[in-house]
């Protein structure tokens, strides 16, 4: 891997472990079991690619990156919340998430719908109280999120995904269909991140244009994972997509078309950022990573 990318990762990952541990640690739960459970989903486990992407858009678009860690804390509360909800049985019905029982088959479905619930407010909670940058550009920040996480983005898609079980559809519904669900809570961290640096309108397109391919590769990349690996590399079940009867990538089009069409995403979102110099090469890197990845 590329060594940027490794040493990023390396120091990023402690840092996030810490800051998600204190903003839950004192959310003030009234209940032990729903805060054990809020915990249980979110902490120690994960890749953190989304609060990754926020700090290090911030970094490339010439802020101090620290200045979006309640950003970066947000929106992996709010991902995890999708996948503690994405698991349930009345969604893809899977019961091992990050190497661990999902939360619901840990604490029951009532309480795993809740922790899901409580992170999303908690999200927004500690983006608006721990953010130390310019209130409008938290507020702006604080929007994007809020946008993307809802009917116009994760849950729009997830819906879309729900609906498409069962059905034959083509390529462009597919697309609509991921970069609602996965693309843009992605797009939302990158984002986030040029807004934490006060960045220009066109630092944030650019943000956007290499986010929209990144996002699609992400999910891609997901699917292929879904029938290739193993559930003891992935953390999650495999061949859940094809028990779901779902439409994906690669059912669509074949494992090959579907490695290739990431790959091309991936060259687009990498082009999207050369702009930057050599600001760009840790986000690049981290693309073809993103891509090329076993888990
Ligand atoms: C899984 O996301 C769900 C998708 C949007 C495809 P990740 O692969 O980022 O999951 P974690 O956060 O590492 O567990
Ligand atoms: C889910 O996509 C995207 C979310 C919004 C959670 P998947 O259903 O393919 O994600 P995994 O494979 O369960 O992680
Ligand atoms: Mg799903
Ligand atoms: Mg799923
Ligand atoms: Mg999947």
């Amino acid at each position: 891997m590329n060594n940027i990318v490794k040493e990023r990762q390396n120091e990023w990952l402690p840092k996030i472990e810490a800051e998600l541990d204190r903003y839950t640690a004192n959310c003030g739960s009234m209940h032990g079991i729903l805060l054990e459970a809020m915990r249980y989903s979110l902490l120690d486990a994960g890749k953190r690619i989304r609060p990754i992407l926020a700090l290090e858009f911030c970094r490339a678009a010439g802020g101090n990156p620290e200045d979006a860690m309640p950003f970066a804390c947000g929106v992996e509360m709010i991902h995890t919340y999708s996948l503690i909800h994405d698991d349930l049985p009345c969604m893809d019905d899977d019961d091992l998430r990050r190497g661990k029982p999902s939360c619901h088959i840990k604490f029951g479905e009532a309480n795993a719908l809740l922790a899901g619930d409580a992170l999303q407010p908690l999200a927004f909670e500690t983006m608006l109280s721990g953010s130390k940058i310019r209130p409008d550009l938290t507020l702006k920040a604080a929007n994007t999120l809020a946008h993307a996480c809802g009917a116009a983005g994760m849950v729009g898609g997830q819906m879309i995904d729900l609906e498409n079980e069962g059905r034959h559809v083509g390529l462009d519904e597919l697309r609509i269909m991921d970069s609602g669900k996965t693309g843009a809570i992605i797009k939302a961290a990158c984002v986030m991140g040029v807004i934490a640096a006060g960045g220009s309108d066109e630092m944030i397109s650019i943000a956007e244009k290499y986010a929209e391919n990144v996002g699609i590769a992400f999910q891609i990349t997901d699917d292929i994972l879904d029938v290739t690996s193993t559930a003891e590399v992935l953390g999650k079940p495999v061949d859940s997509d094809v028990g779901n009867d779902k439409s994906t990538y690669v059912s669509l089009m074949g494992l090959e078309a579907a490695r290739k069409e990431a790959e091309r995403h991936t060259a687009i979102a990498v082009d999207a950022i050369a702009c930057l110099g050599e600001r760009a090469e840790f986000l690049a890197g981290f693309a073809k990573m993103l891509t090329n990845r076993i888990k």
